[in-house]
């Protein structure tokens, strides 16, 4: 790595490598927002988002979408593929926030009947305007196969964040993509993070992410650590057993009916005997305590009958 970046933006820094087609990207902690015009830093940011975009480069690298992401080089940089950028930013959305909010009036919040895609013209001077596809096709930006491809691209990655996030409790508000080209090849760039996306807690709404800093809300790093605890957390897979038994007092026809029987094949020593049952659940969770108090709650609202039963639970990680 050589000490002066070939080009430093807003929140990255570019150097060059020993090959010719690979490049170092630097993430810094510099925050900018409303093209600039407001600017700060937030503390750990580099790091934080050096550590998304990796984990959300190779889930989509698993789910069959190719991108510039080669390798996390250390906390805040990693090694990519040296794309042409098409000076597109395309953006996803699943629910109204910033400024379709405003160009369109919906409420921040609003559910979209289906995700929209939206393009704009990634040139700073002009604030990045939203373009479509005949201001693409006159600006010559890309053929109209590509951006198709684009489009289809950028809904296929909509669907593997978004499920993923939803699975560690987080909406996928909205989020902007930039793409490359090397050789004949489009490659999905840049970065994926609460920088680039609005990511909001999927009970709360709360916010967790650049929002945070653009309308000053505070506990801005506070949220970058919590998506990325949120990506890293580990589930274990643990076995439960619910032991549900009649309360006392409580007539058991099972039982009388096992203990005569006995009674009539001549076993005499047996004085009562209640039926119960025996409940085995295998699930994933973080730890035990927080799947005892689950299969609990469980427990009360589905598996005993809280007038007649009671129930007892035991959790152990599943061997
Ligand atoms: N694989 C890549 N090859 C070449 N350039 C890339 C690659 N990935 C990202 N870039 C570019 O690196 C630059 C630095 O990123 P950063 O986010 O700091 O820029 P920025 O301040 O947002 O400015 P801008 O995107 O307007 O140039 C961006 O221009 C981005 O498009
Ligand atoms: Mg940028």
């Amino acid at each position: 790595m050589t000490e002066t970046p070939l080009y430093e933006g807003k929140a990255k820094k570019i150097f060059p490598t020993g090959q010719a087609d690979q490049y170092l990207v630097v993430y810094k902690d510099d925050a900018t927002a409303f093209n600039g015009a407001k600017k700060g830093q937030i503390e750990s940011k580099g790091q934080l988002n050096n550590a998304i975009s990796s984990i959300f480069f190779e889930l989509l690298a698993k789910n069959g979408i190719k991108s510039h992401f080669i390798r996390q080089v250390d906390a805040n940089s990693m090694l990519v593929k040296k794309v042409a950028i098409i000076p597109l930013e395309v953006v996803t959305r699943n629910i109204a926030a910033g400024s379709l909010s405003k160009r369109l009036g919906w409420p921040e919040g609003r559910e979209l009947p289906k995700p929209i895609v939206e393009f704009y013209y990634k040139d700073d001077a002009l604030g990045d305007p939203l373009i479509n596809n005949q201001h693409i096709a006159a600006l010559g930006l890309v053929t109209p196969l590509e951006l198709e491809f684009l489009e289809r691209e950028a809904l296929a990655i909509n669907e593997v964040l978004k499920a993923h996030l939803l699975s560690r409790n987080v909406k996928l508000v909205d989020f902007k993509l930039e793409f490359g080209r090397v050789g004949h090849e489009i490659l999905l760039a840049d970065e994926i993070s609460p920088d680039t996306c609005r990511f909001w807690d999927a009970q709360t709404n709360q916010k967790l992410d650049k929002d945070r800093f653009r309308q000053d809300l505070g506990q801005v790093t506070e949220a970058y650590q919590e998506i990325f605890a949120r990506l890293t957390r580990q589930a274990t897979n643990f076995q439960a057993k619910v032991k549900v038994r009649l309360k006392p007092g409580v007539l058991d026809p099972q039982g009388e009916a096992i203990l005569r029987s006995l009674n009539s094949l001549g076993y005499k020593s047996f004085q009562s005997i209640r039926v119960g049952k025996l409940i085995e659940l295998v699930l994933s969770g973080e730890n035990q305590a927080e799947v005892e108090s689950l299969v609990a709650k469980i427990a009360d609202e589905l598996l005993a009958n809280p007038n007649m039963e009671k129930f007892n639970v035991a959790v152990e990680p599943l061997k």
